[in-house]
């Protein structure tokens, strides 16, 4: 059943497309002189990832991006949201450029504006190359000024077709997720490590801002975070004390000073970590954005756990919340939120989506169609919630599905498959399931409702 949806909520000009990351779909790890990133390490060490997945070969877009693109025109998307990999481009992380790698991505541009289709390109979704990891990775300032570098070459080769660049996607995975909790990589469990990446990961965004606008006039320049909206699971003060705690952790401190406010205080003395400072970094770190890219996944409600890890803040299960393929409550309202809080506390003059999506296990039928209603329902519900905040307010100027195809999602391997195309891994064959079709005749009928 679906939702009848609010499309006329958004502007004539809105964008709707779909995004992919280079390590989670490229394959062709050791092709055109790419080194290995991180996630090559990581995802090849025995038990880091669920079935010992890897991105190997992934969904193998390096070779079968025409496909890709004739399918993100079937969908009638009007953009596309992918990452360049540092580690094709830069191969050492800094030093010599690898001609091929940034042949790759021209090619690809090239292709995409044949299609019709606007390219948004992220600068560092999470695939640091190992060369720089082994001379300290994000703990170091150093990987911040060659992460501006890399920005350089790849905004000096595609500046003259791509307008839309974001320097990092969720910085707050690659900063908490890959060093305090070491479920990514590069693996860590070490708070100190992780405070100093959080830092350097931020002052990259920094960096890299400026050297894009260096290197091509006229650029949009945005940051990708990803957030949830936090609630206590009771009213007892402890449980509202947990809640601000997580909210610190998980949206003030990527924020806050992106917005001019420095790093929250309450934080700082939480971690009880000395930030690398350096006198100019918080006005670097706050360079003003043309746009600011929401991921947005699900909410977080949580109680008090001085025992546990920091934020000392457990989440807790609602009972009856619906949930995704991943264990994650759907909540379309956190969406609708987050687009508010962004408009609102920060002032924030130009939003995206840049992430919004749903795993659910999906099989091809009999009939060689993917039937998976959950993800179609999920893609109405926060298609909904966007056109609420537009209506309150929010400048939201695009929507970019998660994903395009099936892909490899990180530690979760190839099990959970976010696309809205499914990818058989055995054949490489894609079919675009419902929720595609769905996601099209959104498209379609926002584009009839503004003729
Ligand atoms: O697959 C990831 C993506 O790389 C970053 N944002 C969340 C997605 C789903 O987990």
């Amino acid at each position: 059943m679906s939702e009848s949806l609010d499309l006329a909520a958004f502007p004539a000009d809105f964008t709707w497309g779909t995004a992919t990351s280079a390590y989670q779909i490229e394959g062709a790890v050791a092709e055109d002189g790419r080194a290995p990133s991180i996630w090559d390490t990581f995802s090849h060490t025995p038990g880091r990832i669920d079935n010992d997945d890897h991105g190997d070969v992934a969904c193998d877009h390096y070779h079968r991006w025409p496909e890709d693109i004739a399918l993100m025109k079937r969908l009638g998307a009007g953009a596309y949201r992918l990452s360049v990999a540092w580690p094709r481009v830069l191969p050492g992380g800094d030093g010599p450029v690898n001609a091929a790698g940034l042949d790759f991505y021209d090619r690809l541009v090239d292709g995409l504006l044949d299609a019709g289709i606007t390219p948004n390109v992220t600068l560092y979704h999470w695939d640091l190359p190992q060369a720089l990891q082994d001379r300290g990775g994000w703990t170091v300032r150093e990987t911040a000024e060659h992460l501006a570098d890399y920005a350089s070459v790849v905004a000096g080769r595609l500046g003259d077709r791509v307008t839309q660049w974001a320097t990092l996607n969720e910085p707050l995975c690659s900063g908490w997720i890959g060093h305090l909790e070491g479920r990514m990589a590069p693996g860590l469990t070490d708070l100190t490590a992780a405070v100093r990446a959080s830092y350097h990961l931020l002052l990259a965004h920094g960096l890299a801002t400026r050297a894009v606008r260096a290197a091509v006039p006229g650029a949009q320049v945005g940051l990708v975070t990803n957030h949830s909206t936090v609630e206590a699971a009771s009213t007892r003060p402890e449980d509202i004390a947990a809640a601000t705690r997580m909210d610190g952790h998980t949206n003030r401190w990527w924020l806050d000073p992106v917005y001019g406010r420095g790093f929250p205080g309450d934080m700082r003395e939480l971690y009880g970590v000395d930030l690398p400072e350096r006198p100019g970094d918080l006005d670097t770190i706050a360079a003003p954005l043309d746009w600011h890219g929401l991921n947005y996944y699900f909410p977080a409600t949580v109680t008090d756990d001085p025992r546990g890890p920091v934020p000392y803040a457990r989440e807790v299960r609602l009972p009856d919340a619906p949930r995704t393929g991943m264990d994650w409550q759907i909540d379309a309202g956190g969406l609708e939120a987050l687009l508010l809080r962004l408009t609102d506390e920060y002032g924030v003059r130009k939003l995206y989506v840049t992430e919004n999506g749903s795993a659910f296990a999906d099989t091809v039928s009999p009939d060689g169609a993917v039937h998976d209603p959950d993800r179609a329902r999920y893609l109405e519900q926060h298609v909904s919630a966007c056109a609420r905040a537009v209506r309150k307010g929010a400048p939201l100027a695009g929507y970019y599905a998660w994903s395009l195809l099936d892909n490899f999602e990180w530690a979760y391997g190839y099990d959970k498959r976010f696309g809205l195309v499914h990818v058989d891994y055995a054949t490489q064959v894609r079919t675009v399931k419902t929720s595609g079709l769905r996601y099209a005749e959104i498209i379609r009928a926002h584009g009839e409702s503004r003729a």
